[in-house]
């Protein structure tokens, strides 16, 4: 026997289940489909459109290579604007640079490196006071009793100290 409730739920009621235990046994009715569904399952549909679209070369053009090599020249250009082994701006370089001025450069220069037996690194610097400078100045010395560094610290720490040196300057 069948028997309808409003207009769109149907339960089925078997007779002799009924019988049997005295549960009707649901069947499946006619409920509407849920709208968060129903916006979810179009919305992946146009995603799908769109992300197709989007990545087929022939339609949009759009290449792995292309970004791939725009990505590499943007990143070619960052470097190109810092000499090689640039540490300016960052922190724990630093604060490893102070470390390493304080062994190596204080007993001329002073521990704040307002000059001793070597001149003031925070005023006006005869060699120059770009990064550039600053690293030639360090790593190969200066004619008139300034050691050059690198076979000691290496071109990786004498960059941190010049990154100190520029953190200093700039205060
Ligand atoms: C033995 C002493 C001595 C030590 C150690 C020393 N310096 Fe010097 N430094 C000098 C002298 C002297 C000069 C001046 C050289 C000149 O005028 O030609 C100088 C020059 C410089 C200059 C160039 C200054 C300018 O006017 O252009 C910089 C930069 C510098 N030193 C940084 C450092 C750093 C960084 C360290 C540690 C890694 C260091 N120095 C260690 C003695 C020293």
């Amino acid at each position: 026997m069948n028997r309808v409730i409003g207009t769109q739920k149907t339960i089925a009621i078997n007779q002799q289940e009924t019988e049997m235990n005295e549960t009707p046994e649901i069947q499946e009715g006619h409920n509407s489909i849920p709208k968060g569904w129903l916006v979810f399952f179009f919305a992946a549909i146009v995603f799908v459109i769109w992300y197709v679209v989007s990545y087929t070369p022939a339609i949009s053009g759009w290449s792995f290579y292309k970004n791939y090599e725009q990505e590499m020249a943007a990143a070619a250009k960052n470097e190109a604007a810092k000499p090689a082994g640039s540490y300016a701006g960052n922190e724990k370089a630093i604060s490893e640079g102070k470390e390493i001025y304080t062994a190596n450069c204080a007993a001329c220069h002073n521990a704040d490196a307002t000059g001793g037996i070597g001149p003031n690194l925070t005023a006006a610097l005869k060699y120059g006071a770009t990064e550039n400078d600053l690293i030639e100045s360090v790593g190969k010395g200066r004619p008139n009793g300034m050691p050059g560094f690198l076979p000691q610290l290496g071109q990786d720490r004498v960059g941190k100290v010049v990154a100190f040196l520029e953190k200093l300057r700039n205060k």
